[in-house]
């Protein structure tokens, strides 16, 4: 395929490192002597027509910025027929035949939709959420940030916790994996982490902060992952509440301050090696595959499984969290 000019788009959930990417991959292209034009707004501007056009001035000062300066949002239209003919006529009368995607599985699900009816058109992915819960890669865009903007605040709610002699229950993002919980649960020495991967039971945890409490502890921090199935961290904390009165018990949901911020180093890092990765693949001849990291080195992963495999989880991380809480 004779590429001439590339498109780039974030989608999905934003995340710290997104911005870092599109530098990344606007350099990489213009070193090698291709075109390269922004889409806003993921495919919701791929259909509204909203392109601009990119140079290496245009990605100046962004690296170290969290958010996407081209925007994001989840495309309902983008599920229509309508919608993505809008969006190919779009890219056509733009001249652009390769794209590459910064976002999680509904943005590869996306492209593999698209690709049915308009195959001419590359994409090539790149795997940006917080949550670390994409198949094909060893950590994603914005995870490493996020993690460190959640145990900044462990840190900080510890010092409350033990001011006060309390029990508190920290909610964290991850809407179907705990990735985020055993990482911060481990780097900020939570005394018990609740996540998806793993079943849990309120008894288990009362057991468990009474074993600490027994032991002289005089404050405890549970973390909880949004997906956890015993319920949220408000509704946990009531359940123990009712069987369990030593400590007073408070809740802290973090929400969306996870995914602002400055990317980390780890990020920035990621953020270039993955985009100069995915212009690369895209030169290659690559299609309709995700880039990522894995063993330190980049790698290529079919949209096709990325999006319909789970990536493993790993459970050392529990063993070692459950070790070191006592
Ligand atoms: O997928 C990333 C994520 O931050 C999840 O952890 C969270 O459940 C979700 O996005 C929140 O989405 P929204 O910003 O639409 O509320």
């Amino acid at each position: 395929m004779n590429i001439k000019k590339i498109g780039i788009f974030t989608s999905g959930g934003d995340s710290p490192g997104m911005n870092a990417c599109i530098r990344a991959v606007v350099r990489t292209a213009l070193t090698n002597n291709l075109k390269i034009t922004g889409i806003k707004r993921g495919y919701q501007g791929m259909i509204e027509n909203e392109f601009v056009n990119l140079t290496s001035r245009s990605v100046s000062n962004i690296l170290q910025r969290g958010g996407t300066f081209l925007m994001s949002a989840r495309s309902k239209d983008f599920l229509t027929p309508e919608g993505r003919k809008k969006a190919y006529d779009n890219l056509v009368k733009n001249e652009i035949s390769a794209v590459v995607a910064i976002g999680g599985d509904g943005t590869f699900r996306g492209a593999i939709e698209f690709n049915k009816t308009y195959p001419d058109i590359q994409f090539i992915g790149i795997p940006g959420t917080i949550d670390n819960d994409t198949y094909g890669t060893d950590y994603t865009l914005g995870f490493d940030t996020a993690v460190n903007t959640v145990i900044d605040a462990v840190d900080k709610i510890r010092d409350t916790a033990n001011s006060h002699h309390r029990l508190f229950f920290i909610e964290v993002m991850g809407r179907s994996s705990g990735w985020i919980a055993i990482y911060s649960g481990l780097a900020g020495g939570a005394e018990a982490v609740l996540l998806p991967e793993q079943p849990d039971s309120i008894d288990k945890l009362i057991n468990k902060l009474e074993a600490g409490a027994k032991k002289g502890k005089t404050s405890s921090i549970v973390i909880v992952a949004e997906g956890e199935e015993l319920g949220s961290a408000v509704e946990i904390a009531h359940q123990v509440k009712e069987k369990f009165d030593f400590y007073d018990v408070r809740v802290s949901v973090l929400g969306h301050m996870q995914r602002g911020g400055s990317p980390s180093c780890f990020d920035r890092v990621l953020a270039a090696r993955l985009g100069v990765k995915s212009v690369e693949a895209l030169l290659a001849g690559e299609q309709l595959k995700m880039v990522g990291l894995i063993n330190n080195e980049t790698t290529l992963t079919p949209f096709s499984e990325a999006v319909s495999k789970a990536p493993p989880f790993n459970k050392d991380l529990l063993r070692v969290a459950e070790i070191l809480s006592f």
